[in-house]
């Protein structure tokens, strides 16, 4: 009776399971089925060495979805043959967002849509929740094991493939149905990269990110993928960015945004209305900041709220959402040491409106000014943004983008703007005023 048995391609080492890395020669996804029985296989490689003078090189050409936060954020497209992550939590909307690529992407060639996770009915629903068109070149596949999704995109050549999810997609000797282990995604994703580039097709892949922030299996398939995006909204806000970790073909300072609606992702082409809630009168606790998106300036919402002293004493509450933490408790510091504000007894709660999270530092005068608002109850003129990195001497430091910040204020209407000491601000049509530390910047707002 024959047995079956794998062996390496290139060693020729023996086991009786199919394994991901060849533990003689450490390479990856070299096992082949044989017979025992059987002689060694002719050598056979799908390629030739070629002379390097004979390479030809052939534009990779982009292929544009028309969702512009997306293609955007893609460097204007994605690339043939490139593979691209998607990277998520559960429910974010990943499913959804590639959906809506996969259809635009049909309009110009067949799509392969695999569904490791979901029916062709769940996808058709969701598709009709979308009101997408009912469209003959959007090809859905429910599968979950490789070979046969490699087999289809063999026969069928489509012009892009998404595989949702990368944890549901099992190469051969991989038992199915298993949530993904790190040993299954980093040969998927291997494999589907070579496919890429064999058939010059796009293969976006889904991935979702368990609570700790990894990817289920390796952070390792980052390095096996050409882009990186991930896609992320906060709590309870519609609001969803998404951010490129890593592009091969374009920049990664690059943020889409979107907003899920009843009808799936939709494109917010004006970030700053999102992020600036207006009431009729200016609120105590409120202050617009210019802050950076990568390169994109976009005004947030920073709102704090000072309540007053615990009666009975108690640990003062503090919370802080969309802006670090420990950001906040050193500006807190800096409110009581350096504007003599007996803070340290109350209860602060800070917020950013919109379900942004602010990154940087350049925000710190934003907050530090939100905070002296609550607690002075005195609102800062609607008209007026704040900018500036605070240290922990009160002085006022230097943004980057001091001026593309600027002009997206006065672009929305804004009419000054408090901001580090600087010179060489031309051509703006808002009032400056400089303040070098946050005394000063207190004065200016609040007096
Ligand atoms: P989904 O794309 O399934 O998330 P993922 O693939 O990242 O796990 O989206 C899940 C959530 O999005 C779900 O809670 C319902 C919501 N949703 C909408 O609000 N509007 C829509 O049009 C769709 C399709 C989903
Ligand atoms: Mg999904």
């Amino acid at each position: 009776m024959k047995r079956t048995l794998y062996r390496c391609r290139e060693c020729g080492y023996r086991s009786p399971q199919w394994l991901g890395r060849c533990p003689q020669c450490g390479e990856w996804d070299s096992f082949e089925r044989v017979s025992e029985g059987d002689k060694a296989p002719k050598l056979e490689s799908r390629t030739k060495p070629q002379p390097l003078a004979a390479i030809e090189l052939r534009e990779g050409g982009r292929l544009a979805t028309g969702i512009e936060e997306f293609d955007r954020i893609l460097g204007g497209g994605v690339i043939t043959g490139s593979v691209i992550l998607i990277g998520g939590e559960p429910g974010v909307g990943k499913s959804t967002l590639m959906l809506q690529v996969a259809e635009r992407l049909a309009n110009g060639g067949l799509v392969l849509y695999v569904s490791g996770e979901e029916s062709p009915a769940q996808v058709k629903l969701r598709a009709r929740r979308l009101r997408l068109a009912n469209s003959q070149e959007l090809l859905i596949f429910s599968e979950q094991r490789l070979e046969y999704v490699e087999h289809e995109a063999r026969e069928l050549k489509p012009q892009a493939v998404v595989i949702d999810s990368i944890q549901t997609i099992f190469p051969p000797g991989e038992k199915a149905g298993e949530p993904g282990s790190t040993r299954q995604v980093g040969a998927a994703t291997f494999l589907l990269s070579q496919l890429a580039r064999e058939l010059e097709v796009p293969i976006f892949l889904i991935g979702h990110i368990t609570k700790s922030g990894e990817f289920a299996g390796p952070k390792a398939i980052e390095h096996l993928v050409d882009v990186v995006l991930y896609l992320e909204g906060r709590g309870e806000s519609s609001v969803r960015l998404l951010r490129a970790a890593k592009n091969r073909y374009g920049s990664i300072e690059e943020v889409g945004v979107f907003q899920m609606s009843e009808r799936g992702l939709r494109e917010v082409t004006n970030p700053s209305e999102l992020f600036t809630v207006r009431s009729a009168q200016p609120k105590p606790g409120s202050v617009i900041v210019p802050s950076l998106e990568g390169t994109r300036p976009i005004l947030v919402e920073v709102q704090a709220l000072v309540a007053g002293g615990r009666y009975g004493g108690g640990y003062p509450q503090r919370r802080s959402t969309g802006i670090d933490y420990n950001r906040v408790a050193l500006l807190l510091a800096v409110v009581e040491k350096r504007l003599g504000i007996q803070i340290g007894g109350e209860d602060v709660y800070l917020s950013t409106a919109g379900g942004l999270t602010i990154r940087e530092t350049a925000a710190d005068l934003g907050v530090t000014a939100a905070v002296v608002s609550s607690f002075k109850d005195r609102p800062i003129d609607w008209g007026t943004v704040v900018v500036g990195e605070v240290s922990l001497a009160g002085e006022v430091r230097p943004v980057k983008r001091l001026k593309e910040r600027l002009s997206e204020a006065e672009r929305l209407g804004y009419r000054r703007a408090v901001i580090p000491p600087s010179n060489a601000l031309k051509g703006l049509n808002l009032e400056l005023s400089p303040a070098a530390d946050v005394e000063e910047a207190m004065e200016v707002l609040l007096s």
